[in-house]
């Protein structure tokens, strides 16, 4: 008589057969800080002006983070929202993504301290950094664990305090950022097919179009890397710009493609709320209506990695986006870095 032999050990990850599962956005919430910075405001810091502001970027006001209110206290935020929209409890989170570029410190991560913060005692966190692409990175990462059916319940935040990296002598960059954040709860949601692809892409090679080069391995703060307000972030705006409508595009008909889906049958467009004219020029050479494009950058600036989670949920709380909808998001940042995302609402 044969005996099948006793395996040496159980392999969690075949319970299922393998087999993999749609992703939904099951909430999503955002929080902007109170204190309100516009561009007459600015006039007073650096030499500019509301209608050079306004033509060049449509940016009319941005939020400021108070002094003892950090990235994390707005990704807590940010979340908390997104977790009682879900109708969830905290305890229920399995994991917690956090992109930023400005985490309260360079470790622990953000994400930890979130973790902390809102109290989600089982879940493993750990911080994401693709700049303002961030949050399609983190999307698109967060989605692979409900897919392979590892985790149930996953947090992704895009948390920024853009404020604490802004030079405020540097009028080229102060006047285009904010501060804020977004968060979405990932689950499967049965019929829905949720998160249908996501495109990523990067170039090292444009690196020095938008960096900042102090407080990394390759200049720790000293004396002298202050003094020289290497702590500061630095763009090349006229390239980046150039980059980011090129990457924009190039990212969005990928991605209707592996869906074969014409830019019509879009719904709502979210793109990286950077400027308005480059949301414009996107939506453009994407053949897209202006109706598609959903725009809020005149109130909050470039918030990095929040920028599209914020927008999001605006979409969501004002109805342009209904469950169903086929939507879009295309976001753009440092790196160079570039993503897009098509979700079945
Ligand atoms: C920064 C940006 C708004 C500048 O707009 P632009 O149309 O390229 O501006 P221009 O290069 O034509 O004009 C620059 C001139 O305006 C001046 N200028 C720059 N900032 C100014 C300000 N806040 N107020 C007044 N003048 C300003 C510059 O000094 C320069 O003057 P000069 O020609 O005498 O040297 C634009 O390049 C941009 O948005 N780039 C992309 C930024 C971005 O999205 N970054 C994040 C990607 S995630």
């Amino acid at each position: 008589m044969t005996t099948t032999p006793k395996p040496k050990f159980k392999n969690p990850r075949a319970k299922f057969n393998y087999q993999g599962r749609p992703c939904s956005i099951s909430g999503v919430g955002s929080y902007v800080p109170e204190r309100i910075l516009s561009n007459a405001e600015l006039e007073k810091l650096v030499e500019t002006s509301d209608e050079w502001i306004t033509t060049r970027t449509g940016i009319k006001e941005r939020r400021l983070a108070a002094p003892g209110e950090f990235t994390s206290d707005l990704g807590a935020k940010a979340a908390l929202k997104a977790i009682q929209r879900a109708g969830i409890k905290p305890e229920q989170i399995d994991l917690i993504i956090v992109a930023t570029i400005t985490p309260d410190m360079p470790f622990p991560s953000t994400a930890a301290l979130i973790q902390a913060k809102i109290g989600a005692t089982r879940a493993a966190a750990f911080d994401l950094e693709a700049a303002c692409s961030g949050f399609i990175y983190a999307l698109e990462i967060g989605q692979q664990f409900i897919m392979s059916r590892t985790y149930e319940t996953v947090l992704v935040i895009g948390a920024e305090k853009l404020s604490s990296i802004v030079d405020w002598e540097d009028r080229n960059t102060c006047v285009l950022f904010g501060d804020g954040a977004g968060a979405v709860v990932l689950q499967n949601r049965p019929n829905t097919h949720g998160l249908l692809t996501a495109v990523m892409g990067a170039d090292g090679t444009k690196a020095d179009l938008l960096f900042m080069a102090g407080g990394g391995s390759r200049c720790p703060a000293t004396t002298e890397s202050v003094a020289s307000r290497m702590h500061y972030l630095r763009m090349e705006g006229k390239e980046t710009f150039k980059n980011a409508v090129q990457a924009m595009q190039t990212a969005a008909e990928e991605a209707l493609r592996r869906c074969e889906l014409d830019i019509t049958r879009i719904k709502r467009i979210i793109p990286h709320q950077a400027n308005r004219r480059i949301i414009d020029a996107v939506g453009d050479r994407l053949g897209a209506k202006p109706e598609q494009m959903f725009v809020n950058v005149h109130k909050y600036g470039n918030t990095s990695a929040a920028s599209v989670a914020i927008a999001l949920d605006e979409a969501v709380e004002s109805g342009s986006i209904q469950r169903g909808d086929l939507i879009l998001l295309v976001v753009f940042g440092a790196g160079l870095t570039w993503g897009a995302a098509v979700i079945e609402w």
